[in-house]
């Protein structure tokens, strides 16, 4: 609720009604039209967060029954609001600002269509699907990997050789710091140099969605064909993350993919829970 708009509404009825009491008594249709702007300014901008436009036209439609409610509840306000309207529309008098009137109005529905039609062009507001489902396998210098059942090969070493395991971790480290850090950041939070310069910006393996909720075998993929591998359908991508399939060794992928596990303390999504696929 904005409070400061509330409070300019109520002073503005108050305010007519102080004019009708004292200066000069007000026609009922003045006092409908009254009503319906202040609740269309209060619909529109009194109420935090601010009602979709359709809704906004809902409550005024409701308040347009209410008030014509009202004025049909006795005939002396009918027959006011009807003299009223046929003054206006035959009385010498008011010959000038009916023809204003008579004027501005299909220049009013004018103007309003001609804003419609000629917005600016703007970007089509479009999802992105963040994890796309894998492909079922992929090419990688020339050798066939099933990412549903591929495995880091070197995850078997944290329990059986915790030495050579850290070696691995190590050398993750390194092709990390070495490739990955411009962009995910030194502390994985997708935050590096050239991160925002990015659209998508560079994932933040700190966030438990991410890899998390992945399995080493996506990451590979994704780590092996980065942005070009991302599937077409649907959404636009133009994820700046680089394919390092061409840069990297299986086995430096499959280090660094420790790395992030290790250094975020994320445990990677076990390969048996495949199937209740949430790979979203
Ligand atoms: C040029 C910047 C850049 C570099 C360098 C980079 N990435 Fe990325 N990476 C991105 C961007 C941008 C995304 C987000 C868009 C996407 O998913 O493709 C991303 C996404 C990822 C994802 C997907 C995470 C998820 O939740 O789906 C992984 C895994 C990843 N990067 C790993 C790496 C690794 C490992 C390296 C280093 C070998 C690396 N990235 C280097 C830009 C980069």
């Amino acid at each position: 609720m904005n409070w400061l708009v509330l409070l300019l509404v109520i002073a503005a009825l108050a305010g007519l009604w102080v004019v009708d009491r004292k200066v000069r008594r007000l026609n009922m249709l003045a006092w409908l039209a009254a009503w319906f702007a202040a609740l269309y300014v209060f619909f529109s901008y009194g109420i935090e967060p601010p009602l979709p436009t359709s809704i906004v036209f809902m409550y005024l439609g409701i308040v347009v029954i209410i008030l014509t409610a009202y004025l049909s509840a006795t005939s002396a306000y009918l027959a006011e609001a009807r003299d009223a309207v046929v003054a206006f529309t035959t009385e010498k008098r008011y010959a000038i600002p009916l023809v204003i009137v008579l004027v501005l109005l299909p220049l009013l529905v004018a103007a309003n269509v001609y804003l419609n039609i000629t917005q600016e062009p703007a970007a089509p507001i479009s999802g992105r699907t963040i994890h796309p489902p894998p492909p079922a396998q992929i090419q990688f210098k020339g050798k066939t990997i099933n990412l549903a059942t591929a495995a880091n090969p070197y995850r078997v070493l944290e329990e059986r050789d915790p030495a050579a395991f850290a070696e691995h971790v190590e050398n993750g480290r390194r092709v990390y710091f070495q490739n990955c850090a411009f962009c995910h950041g030194d502390n994985m939070e997708g935050d590096g140099h050239f991160a925002h310069g990015f659209d998508p910006i560079p994932a933040n393996f700190s966030d438990p969605q991410t890899i998390g909720i992945l399995q080493e075998s996506y990451i590979f993929w994704r780590v092996a064909k980065g942005g070009p591998g991302l599937p077409h359908e649907s959404t636009p991508w133009s994820s700046a993350m680089p394919a390092w399939e061409h840069f990297l060794t299986e086995e430096e992928i499959w280090d660094v993919t420790l790395f992030l596990y290790a250094f975020t303390g994320h445990r990677p999504r076990a390969l048996h829970a495949a199937e209740d696929s949430a790979l979203e």
